[in-house]
């Protein structure tokens, strides 16, 4: 979600933060007929290139059964390269083309596992009313804390800069590629998020529609510089698999502050963003074999100067705090849910070998910032259980798959 740059702040890390002193920096997440790709499948991924044996697995969540899919994509146990050897770094074309190969595996994954859904269906269409004159009729139920409030506006304003995002992802990924395949297909469906939530927000008015839509207007008419995040295509990959895992954790801790129909929008969204993490998540796993010094430093990169796209919605500080404050999202939830998993339980960056000097200094470097993160966040006192895994499994990140 956001970026505070406090003196509380850990340097580089945008995302939302608590209230002080605990604030510190916070991010900002009917029937359904199976989607089957027609066409032939592509030939596998390239093989592993990691050298510690056995491979773990990063725990599984205690259930969130009904995120969860089997894996239909394996990945082929290669050693390489053997432990103690630099392995040599990929041309940008060649990184591209093994990368894109890849993604083509990735994309039927993701398309044997989608669910056909309607936005239309979830909405209550039943609550609305005409509005007029520029106000926004009473909302339907009781009002909803600030919190949350505050994390419809941010995250439905996030998903309104599609426009903005879907460039960027222009730029870097070919148009004639898996890979621009991939961004038309991410694009409606995160196209879809949008116009759910605008639905359901607009019949149920748990915002002021006019302020909403002019922060709207204002958002997508300033535009988005991706900055760092444009570095390259391995950096814009990881930044995705960072920001689909964090907007996932949103969405979904924000529906359970929400009526049953609301948090059935949240889940159905929640399960989307779960899937494109996942689908970048396991390209930047491809990246590490293939070229790992190359990505250590994009992780290097993307982890430390970390920010959520909503940063230049208006007063997104503020909003970020009361994400944190109602347990949506904070610098906890982002250091536990978000970077260790991935970081240090799945890409497992302390173990990687063949990495030249380089890639060591940005891994050192990155593995100094995790444990300035670590300790601040161990200086926190503890968060609303509201992002936590919870007894009953409802846990906000799925990283099975
Ligand atoms: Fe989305
Ligand atoms: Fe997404």
């Amino acid at each position: 979600m956001s970026c505070l740059h406090d003196r509380h702040a850990t340097p580089g890390v945008s995302i939302g933060q608590g209230r002080p002193p605990r604030a510190l920096a916070t991010p900002s997440p009917g029937a359904l007929e199976c989607e089957l790709r027609p066409g032939p499948r592509r030939e596998a991924c390239p093989p592993i290139r990691r050298s510690h044996e056995p491979h773990q697995e990063h725990p599984e969540p205690p259930n969130d059964r009904h995120l969860r899919h089997q894996d239909s994509w394996s990945r082929p146990s290669v050693t390489y390269p053997p432990a103690g050897v630099t392995a040599l770094r990929l041309g940008d074309a060649e990184l591209r083309d093994l990368l894109d190969e890849s993604a083509g595996q990735l994309l039927e994954r993701h398309l044997d596992r989608s669910k056909e859904w309607f936005p239309h269906e979830l909405v209550p269409w039943e609550l609305g009313r005409r509005c007029s004159g520029g106000e926004t009729p009473p909302p339907a139920g009781d009002p909803l804390p600030a919190g949350v409030l505050s994390a419809l506006f941010v995250n439905l304003l996030t998903e309104d800069n599609l426009p903005h995002y879907f460039a960027a992802l222009a730029d870097t990924f070919r148009s004639a590629s898996a890979l621009g395949e991939w961004s038309r297909r991410w694009a409606a469906e995160e196209q879809r998020h949008a116009t759910v939530l605008r639905d359901w927000i607009c019949v149920t008015r748990h915002l002021d529609l006019v302020r909403l839509e002019r922060a709207r207007m204002k958002q997508l008419s300033s535009g988005f510089d991706p900055g760092v995040r444009a570095h390259g295509l391995v950096d814009g990959v990881v930044y995705l698999a960072l920001q689909e895992l964090a907007t996932r954790i949103s969405h979904w801790n924000t529906g359970r502050l929400l009526d049953p129909c609301g948090a059935a929008v949240m889940k159905r969204v929640a399960a989307d963003e779960n899937r494109h993490y996942l689908f970048y998540r396991d390209l930047v796993s491809v990246a590490l074999e293939i070229d790992s010094s190359a990505t250590v430093e994009a992780l290097d990169r993307q982890l430390t100067r970390f920010e959520m796209p909503g940063t230049l919605i208006e007063d997104f500080s503020r909003h970020a705090r009361a994400i944190a404050d109602a347990g949506i999202y904070d610098l906890r939830i982002h250091h536990d849910q978000v970077v260790s998993p991935l970081v240090i339980g799945h890409w497992r960056l302390p173990e990687l070998d063949g990495l030249d000097a380089p890639a060591e200094r940005a891994r050192d470097h990155l593995l100094s910032h995790l444990e300035r993160l670590r300790r601040v966040v161990a200086r926190m006192p503890p968060s609303s259980d509201l992002g936590g895994p919870g007894p009953a499994g409802q846990g906000p990140a799925d990283h099975s798959g």
